[in-house]
């Protein structure tokens, strides 16, 4: 099996709202070093070939200085403009990924511990399925309630995962995924739920089944300020 091009797409054009914080949560510092670091740091120490990151348009030159330059990035290739919602961001970064890209690695700069060995599972899982996202089993009971509190269903258990990033797909076809997606919004389609994440895209319009692979539990999601008491643990223990 040959290796085909892998690019990253580094997300960090949110707003972390519900971190409730004066600076932006990718800027925020876990043990001195801003949270778009970490990730940014993994891929490049990976086999992935070339980086693009998200930002909103007013970052841009921040980011190229105080991170790219700074820490060296080499294989960041762009930084380009996100925009309203995620998947916004996501249609923007892959319209800056190069032609003889064959996988792409799209990630949520919110997540900065990834390591060398899931992006391995995640290579392994893609070459296989063509599609590949980061899963671990809940550890929690799930409920289904209504608009009123009042619990209508518990899912089993076995059957329920956390989705983390990255999630990992053919170039080409998640490039098709996302065109019909804006191009649906663009003709006034209505969602029956937020598009929150890349796999809900290949759920709609791709036309193969998406396969998880083994994330891990430290690759939480920094999204509330009690997450960056975590960040910080796991920083400095593991
Ligand atoms: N993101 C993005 N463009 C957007 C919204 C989100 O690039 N329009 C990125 C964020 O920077 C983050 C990732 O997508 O790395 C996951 O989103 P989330 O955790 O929801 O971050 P925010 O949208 O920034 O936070 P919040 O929803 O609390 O405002
Ligand atoms: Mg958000």
């Amino acid at each position: 099996m040959s290796y085909k091009k892998c690019t990253a797409i580094v997300l960090a054009a949110g707003k972390g709202k519900r971190m409730n914080s004066t600076i932006q949560k990718q800027y925020l510092p876990i043990m001195d070093k801003p949270v778009l670091y970490y990730s940014l740091k993994a891929f490049e120490e990976s086999f992935i070939e070339d980086i693009i990151i998200v930002t909103s348009e007013d970052e841009i030159g921040y980011i190229k200085e105080n991170i790219v330059k700074k820490y060296n990035f080499s294989k960041v290739l762009k930084t380009v403009a996100g925009g309203r919602e995620r998947y916004h961001s996501v249609a923007a970064g892959l319209e800056a990924v190069s032609k003889d890209t064959g996988y792409v690695f799209i990630h949520d700069s919110a997540r900065p511990f990834i390591d060398g060995k899931l992006l391995e599972r995640a290579y392994e899982t893609v070459s296989e399925y063509h599609t590949a996202v980061a899963a671990m089993p809940v550890k929690d009971t799930i409920k289904v309630a209504d608009d009123k509190g009042i619990v209508t269903d518990t899912p089993d258990r076995s059957t329920l995962y956390i989705i983390q990033t990255p999630q990992v797909f053919d170039h080409f076809m998640i490039k098709e995924a996302y065109r019909r997606l804006i191009e649906d919004e663009r003709k006034g389609v209505v969602f029956n739920r937020p598009v929150t994440d890349d796999a809900m895209v290949m759920e709609r319009y791709g036309s193969l089944p998406v396969k998880l692979y083994e994330g891990s539990y430290r690759n939480i999601k920094i999204t509330t300020k009690e997450d960056m008491l975590t960040a910080n643990a796991i920083a400095t223990y593991f």
